[in-house]
């Protein structure tokens, strides 16, 4: 039996990596810990709540005593660390629960697998990361694994200091580890406030479609269940100190996919064409925006036989599928701060 403690698996990836694990190795027992913060969602993990190879634990990992005490007791093989703070727009209003939770939460659960992991060949410490640490590109090229970290956000800042958290740990504690730096996922269960699920729930509702500046802002972007199947393979055939980027092979300007959106969403909910893409509405652009982000994800496709398997199309059929399936889901994470937030009228 190897034990996997998976961070942050109530959340959006996550979730989806803990669904993954626990079905295809009945022979791991897999632990996931969150501390089910405003993205953190049990119902995410309802289907495979009961199996027996799975437990979940609240807690918090800024909280390092009860970390220790965590891995004194089970003495972990691996860990998949995901747990973050993960979006932009909330790092630019406060940038110290970033360095909290992604830096200083890192650096806790590090320190508790230098003491308490158990040792054995094939353990490894993984970091899920994100391609946003490069920073940004012009109008072409690519980030691969050895263009230099650029950070412009408190996010991507804070994401580029806990990768080079786990590297130090590397070098200086021996500990093993891989770290993969992914491009922009979208799917089932993602926290609507990001692009792809609040614009698919405010068409749905009739209200505006906040796009940012004039649009003319470039992400490449992967189907979330194709990510966790790259992190299957990058936990278990990854090289010790390896990164690996991930990406969909799939770059979009923010105003193509907005358009893309609306005509799919006309269609299904049997709307004149056109009347989605009326809610459009430019407004004030995000401070330090990134211009352009681009995986050259060859490293992993060669190496790791990595890529991905669904088309922008189908994934992006299946997510609006899954959003209009479960609007009791999306009632229930619209709650607290975040319903002012969510029903905040655009300027
Ligand atoms: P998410 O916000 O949906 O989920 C984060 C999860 O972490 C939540 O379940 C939350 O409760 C938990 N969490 C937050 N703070 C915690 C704490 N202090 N202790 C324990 N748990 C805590 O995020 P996501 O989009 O699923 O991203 C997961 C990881 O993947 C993050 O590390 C993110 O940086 C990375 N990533 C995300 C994307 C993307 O497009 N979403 C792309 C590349 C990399
Ligand atoms: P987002 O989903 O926040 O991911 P990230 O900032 O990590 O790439 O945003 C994706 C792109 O969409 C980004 O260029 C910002 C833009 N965007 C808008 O134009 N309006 C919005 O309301 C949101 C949330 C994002």
């Amino acid at each position: 039996m190897k034990k996997i403690l998976i961070t942050g698996g109530a959340g959006f990836i996550g979730s989806h990596v803990v669904r993954l694990f626990v079905k295809k190795y009945p022979d791991y027992d897999i632990y996931n810990l969150d501390a089910l913060t405003y993205a953190g969602n049990l119902e995410n993990l309802r289907d495979i709540e009961h199996f027996p190879n799975y437990q979940f634990i609240k807690g918090d990992i800024n909280d390092s005593d009860f970390l220790n005490k965590l891995f004194e007791l089970n003495k972990f093989n691996s860990v998949i660390h995901l747990a973050a703070e993960s979006h932009v727009d909330r790092s630019i209003t406060d940038p110290l629960a970033f360095v909290k939770t992604n830096i200083i939460g890192t650096v806790n659960l590090l320190n508790s697998y230098v003491k308490y992991s158990s040792n054995e060949l094939g353990d490894v410490f993984y970091h899920v990361s994100t391609d946003e640490v490069y920073g940004t590109l012009g109008k072409t090229g690519f980030f691969t694994e050895t263009t230099s970290y650029s950070p412009n956000s408190p996010y991507s800042a804070s994401k580029a200091s806990s990768d080079h958290f786990v590297r130090a740990y590397g070098e200086t504690y021996k500990i093993p580890y891989v770290i993969s730096n992914c491009s922009n996922n979208y799917g089932p269960n993602q926290f609507p406030e990001k692009l792809i699920p609040l614009f698919i729930n405010n068409i749905i509702e009739n209200k505006s479609l906040p796009v940012y500046g004039d649009g003319n802002y470039t992400r490449d972007w992967l189907y979330v269940i194709d990510h966790a199947l790259a992190i299957d393979k990058v936990f278990h055939e990854g090289k010790n100190k390896e990164t690996y980027n991930i990406g969909g092979f799939n770059e979009w300007k923010n105003i193509d996919l907005v358009k893309l959106l609306c005509r799919m969403m006309d269609e299904k909910l049997n709307r004149d064409f056109g009347t989605s893409e009326k809610l459009i509405t430019f407004i004030k652009d995000r401070p330090g925006h990134d211009l352009r982000y681009a995986i050259d994800a060859n490293k992993i496709k060669k190496e790791l036989g990595w890529s991905p398997k669904v088309t922008f199309e189908q994934g992006l059929e299946k997510t609006i599928d899954w959003y209009f399936e479960n609007q009791d889901w999306i009632q229930n994470v619209i709650n607290g701060d975040y319903k002012a937030y969510y029903n905040r009228q655009y300027k």
